[in-house]
């Protein structure tokens, strides 16, 4: 932690909302160097843990950086959606526009995260997680996949030894763990557990184990699903297995047989982006979120659409030879620009793939 916070200065932060990371407050405090605090408030959060974050805010002399989200989004998601969406259609929706969009500004301005994960709080996903990693889905202050380093210091520290130190320590805690509740999130989405029932069974209780990550650490769930070295390179064919990327209403999948189509015309009546990925790809991984939140942008709602199409082509296995042949693939992403009035798909220059670069190259070429 020292070593972290010596390295990166103002440029590292560490992400509060839980006991977790009450301790690591308390040992950048201990260091005796400047540290920052960020939190993202939901607007969905208990009262107790508004009140623990008072209380830390006045305990430890520090303001926490509280990140909101955007108001247009969350009116959009609650007017169509209602206030529970997540218990019909599942928690990735408003976690995306609550947590994970929040948490991206965030980030953005840094060089460095550091996290109160711990490897035993949700075996289905957190197994794994190394002290410290390039982040696998966000970006930091340069942009770009590889910019930002994330630090987990308690990734080996148990549960009941986290709570050792803060009783020890004597800091501030949620109230709610008072009344049987353990890994604490939104109050619409959190529970109390009972004895022997594991704390992540608090946590969207109505989905699947291996889905329990809201998107803040969701290269987790990624690297689980990723090949094993030694099956296939960065653009090997490895993976077929992989859940696929880039899901979401706003991106079109193309078919052989539409790509095709759109390299034969010689106009068209709206440009279109297209990424080639392959969805074992930890690039491509990295860049799921600013592509489809790009896609969502553009894609906007009636008169604020913006007339780019935005698309994805899978292009690993068989689709290989064909799209090295005809559309300029030499490593996973390729992002191509097919403008309305040229024939020739522009290919996408930088390893820059943030939401604002995307956003520049589309306009400057459309
Ligand atoms: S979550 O992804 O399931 O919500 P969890 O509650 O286990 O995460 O917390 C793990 C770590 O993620 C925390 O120690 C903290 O570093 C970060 N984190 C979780 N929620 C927030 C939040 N609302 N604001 C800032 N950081 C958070
Ligand atoms: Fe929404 Fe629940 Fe996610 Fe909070 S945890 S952002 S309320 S789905």
């Amino acid at each position: 932690m020292d070593r972290a916070l010596a390295m990166f200065g103002s440029e590292i932060a560490i992400a509060f909302s839980g006991a977790e990371d009450v301790a690591l407050i308390e040992y950048a405090k201990l260091t005796g160097r400047a540290f920052r605090v960020f939190s993202l408030d939901t607007g969905r959060l208990n009262p107790e843990t508004y009140q623990l974050f008072d209380k830390v805010e006045k305990h430890y002399g520090v303001r926490i950086e509280y990140m909101f989200p955007d108001a247009g989004e969350v009116q959009e998601l609650v007017r169509a959606k209602g206030l529970f969406s997540f218990y019909e259609d599942g928690h990735q929706e408003c976690c995306r526009v609550r947590k994970v969009r929040p948490l991206r500004r965030a980030l953005r301005g840094l060089r460095a995260w550091i996290t109160g994960q711990r490897k035993d709080q949700s075996p289905g996903t957190r197994a794994s997680i190394p002290v410290v990693q390039v982040d696998p889905s966000f970006e930091g202050l340069d942009g770009g996949a590889g910019s930002l380093i994330k630090w987990n210091p308690v990734a080996n520290v148990e549960g009941k030894d986290v709570w050792t130190f803060l009783r020890t320590m004597d800091v501030p805690v949620n109230a709610l763990h008072a009344q049987g509740y353990v890994s604490i999130g939104c109050e619409p989405c959190t529970r109390p557990v009972l004895p022997g029932q594991h704390e992540r069974e608090g946590r969207w209780w109505w989905e699947d184990a291996k889905a329990k990550e809201c998107g803040l650490h969701k290269g987790n769930i990624d690297r689980e699903a990723a090949p094993k070295a030694g099956t296939g390179g960065a653009n090997g064919s490895a993976g077929a297995g992989a859940p696929d990327i880039f899901q979401s209403q706003a991106v079109v999948g193309l078919t052989r047989a539409g790509i095709e189509n759109l390299l034969r015309l010689e106009s068209r009546a709206e440009p279109w982006l297209v990424v080639l990925y392959a969805p074992w790809c930890p690039f491509c991984q990295a860049m799921e979120a600013s592509y489809v939140e790009l896609a969502e942008k553009l894609a906007g709602g009636g008169s604020s659409s913006s007339g780019v199409k935005v698309a994805k082509f899978r292009a690993d296995g068989d689709q290989k030879a064909f799209a090295q042949a005809e559309l300029q693939l030499q490593s996973f992403p390729t992002i191509l620009l097919f403008p309305s009035r040229t024939a020739r798909p522009i290919k996408y220059p930088s390893e820059k793939r943030d939401v604002d670069s995307l956003l520049a190259f589309v306009h400057s070429l459309r």
